[in-house]
């Protein structure tokens, strides 16, 4: 079985390469400023988003390449599977961020931090970050325990 996604907008970020942006949205400090640009068809889409602070975004790492499945990251001395990571470089290259929600620049131009990916990145999807049923205080990190980002915010 396979799928055809279509982007639904672009995002805008300060990162030209995927080498040039940090490895997770919260690493840059302070968080740049980036913008989701939506395709006017989907504008109607956007009707009651503004009274959420977080969003879950959801993109296709169009530049990650060939993927792997199994490798040692670079902050590490084993090698992982690919789903035990977040690495671009997976069979569906999709990338998910939550990301706080700043408001409306423009009609359809949504103002967002804590990105980690490159400037034109194609957007799939945008869904409420909904802290009832998404956030697990209490949950373990396996192996990337001791790499946690500290959070700022
Ligand atoms: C570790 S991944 C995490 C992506 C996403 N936040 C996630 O958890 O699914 C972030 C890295 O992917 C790379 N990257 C970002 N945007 C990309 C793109 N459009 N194509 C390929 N690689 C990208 C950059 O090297 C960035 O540091």
């Amino acid at each position: 079985m396979a799928f055809t996604l279509s982007p639904i907008g672009r995002i805008e970020t300060p990162w030209a390469t995927p080498a040039e942006c940090p490895r997770n949205g919260r690493q840059a400090q302070p968080a740049p400023l980036c913008r989701v640009v939506m395709e006017a068809e989907y504008l109607p889409g956007l009707e009651g988003v503004e009274g959420f602070s977080h969003l879950l975004l959801l993109y296709w790492m169009h530049r990650a390449g060939v993927a792997r499945l199994n490798f040692t990251p670079p902050f590490d001395t084993r090698r992982r599977g690919v789903f035990a990571t977040r690495a671009p470089f997976r069979p569906n290259p999709i990338g998910l961020s939550v990301v706080a929600f700043e408001g409306f620049e423009a009609p359809g131009v949504l103002r967002v931090r804590y990105l980690d990916c490159v400037d034109g990145t194609p957007l799939l999807d945008i869904k409420p970050y909904l802290p009832s049923t998404d956030a697990e205080p209490g949950a373990s990190m396996g192996w990337l325990a001791p790499h946690a980002t500290p959070r700022q915010d």
